[in-house]
């Protein structure tokens, strides 16, 4: 078998500390590779946007509220881990986090996703988040599931 090195990796960011804890392991990853490194944030749109067709809204549709927590997600996460050297661009998604994540890793044709264990959902009892539980069983990409 050849040598596995990552040359795309995407980092899943809801703002929370342990989707920074994530990403900031994607960053360091994507520095030591020298691979490009996607910051990746999913808005999910309140129920009544998703149409008959089942399909995500098109973003230029969503409120602002929404496209700005958004952007408020990527800064923090920018900010809030060590980027030095690293090769990056954020991206904002729209719809269900989990199959837009999937999607994008594997159109990017990413080597490795980077993901909290946890995210910003407030349900104690739980171990694994719901997103990340989900990643794991539908992620065509290799998952890297930080705790
Ligand atoms: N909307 C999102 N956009 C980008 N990445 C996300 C998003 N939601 C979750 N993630 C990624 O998935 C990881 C796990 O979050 P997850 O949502 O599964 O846990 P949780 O919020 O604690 O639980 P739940 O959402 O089920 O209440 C996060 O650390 C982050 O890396
Ligand atoms: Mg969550």
């Amino acid at each position: 078998m050849e040598h596995w090195s990552p040359n795309v990796i995407v980092a899943a960011t809801d703002g929370s500390d342990q989707s920074l804890r994530a990403a900031n392991v994607a960053a360091s990853l994507a520095r030591s590779n020298d691979a490009q490194l996607f910051i990746v944030t999913v808005v999910r749109p309140p129920e009544g946007w998703w149409g008959i067709v089942g399909a995500p809204p098109p973003a230029e549709s969503l409120g602002n509220a929404l496209t700005d927590a958004q952007r408020v997600v990527l800064e923090k996460t920018v900010e809030g881990i060590d980027l030095s050297g690293v090769r990056y661009e954020t991206v904002e998604e729209v719809g269900d986090p989990a199959n837009q994540l999937a999607n994008f890793a594997d159109t990017n044709n990413a080597d490795l996703l980077v993901i909290g264990q946890r995210g910003a959902g407030l349900v104690e009892r739980i171990m694994v988040g719901s997103v990340a539980d989900r990643l794991v069983h539908i992620s065509k990409t290799p998952v890297l599931v930080v705790p």
